[in-house]
């Protein structure tokens, strides 16, 4: 598919389905991985610092570290996701994060991406371009995108017997959103990292290795418990519904 076309389609998609995106961040599951992203941004960004969250939809995270004290900027593509943002307060770019270097200008301390936003970006060495342009040496970005492969997604699609889709997570495949369907490319670590010389790996844990996706399952506080006790353990930590990533720039 071509760049463009990939774009079109993707926005066309988030903007139908805007305001039906508060239904999934209200599930328990995803608000107790949205807690512990906020947990992680917290420890790892600097107290009060400029905050840049890219593809940051509604403006959920943004509202959240605005209340903890940092001055958050979102960049995100989709006018319909941006605009529920802005009735909020939150301060909000249009633009993808394959354009930080012209749609932004000045250096942040934090970035934030979460949620599978870079899923919807196949060309990483772009990104990679607007990190270096966007974040101070030193800053620290927190990268939370989804992998091609689920542990507890996996065993619950199994388990229920639906073996067709347990190959629903393939390198790139369209997925369902609403009505429509958007382009996605399954990131694993090791593909990121590669496409971010310059930055040092601080943090990997997987959000969902043992707790299934919520359009799956209701989860319940004991697989929440478990979910995050193995995420940062080695054989875990990259079988997440999501992986979260802390990149800290180096040079
Ligand atoms: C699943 S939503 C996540 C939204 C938000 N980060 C959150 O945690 O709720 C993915 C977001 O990525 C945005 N997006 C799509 N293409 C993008 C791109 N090329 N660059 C940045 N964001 C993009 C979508 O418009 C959507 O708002």
């Amino acid at each position: 598919m071509r760049p463009e076309a990939a774009i079109f389609q993707t926005l066309h998609a988030f903007d139908r389905h805007a305001a039906e995106y508060g239904r999934w961040e209200d599930h328990p599951s995803a608000q107790h991985w949205r807690a512990r992203v906020i947990a992680c941004c917290v420890r790892y960004f600097s107290p009060n610092g400029r905050v840049l969250d890219v593809g940051g939809g509604t403006g959920v995270d943004a509202l959240m570290l605005m209340g903890l004290g940092f001055t958050v900027t979102v960049v995100e593509p989709s006018e319909g996701m941006g605009n529920i943002a802005r009735s909020h307060g939150v301060s909000v770019v249009t633009g993808g994060a394959e354009d930080l270097e012209t749609s932004l200008v000045g250096e942040f301390d934090g970035v934030l991406s979460n949620f599978g936003a870079l899923n919807c970006v196949h060309d990483l060495d772009r990104l990679r371009r607007g990190l270096q342009a966007r974040l101070a040496v030193g800053g620290v970005a927190v990268l939370v995108f989804m992998g091609p492969f689920a542990l507890a997604e996996a065993l619950w699609l199994a388990g229920t017997g639906r073996f067709r889709a347990l190959a629903r997570r393939r390198r790139t495949a369209q997925v369902q959103l609403g009505d429509a369907s958007v382009p996605i490319t399954w990131w694993t670590e090791g593909a990121v990292r590669r496409a971010l010389p310059g930055f040092e790996v601080l943090r990997v844990e997987s959000l969902g290795a043992l707790l299934p996706p919520p359009d799956l399952h209701a989860g319940s506080t004991l697989l929440r418990r478990l979910d995050a006790a193995v995420a940062p353990l080695p054989g875990f930590r990259h079988v997440g519904d999501h992986t979260m990533v802390v990149f800290r720039r180096v040079a």
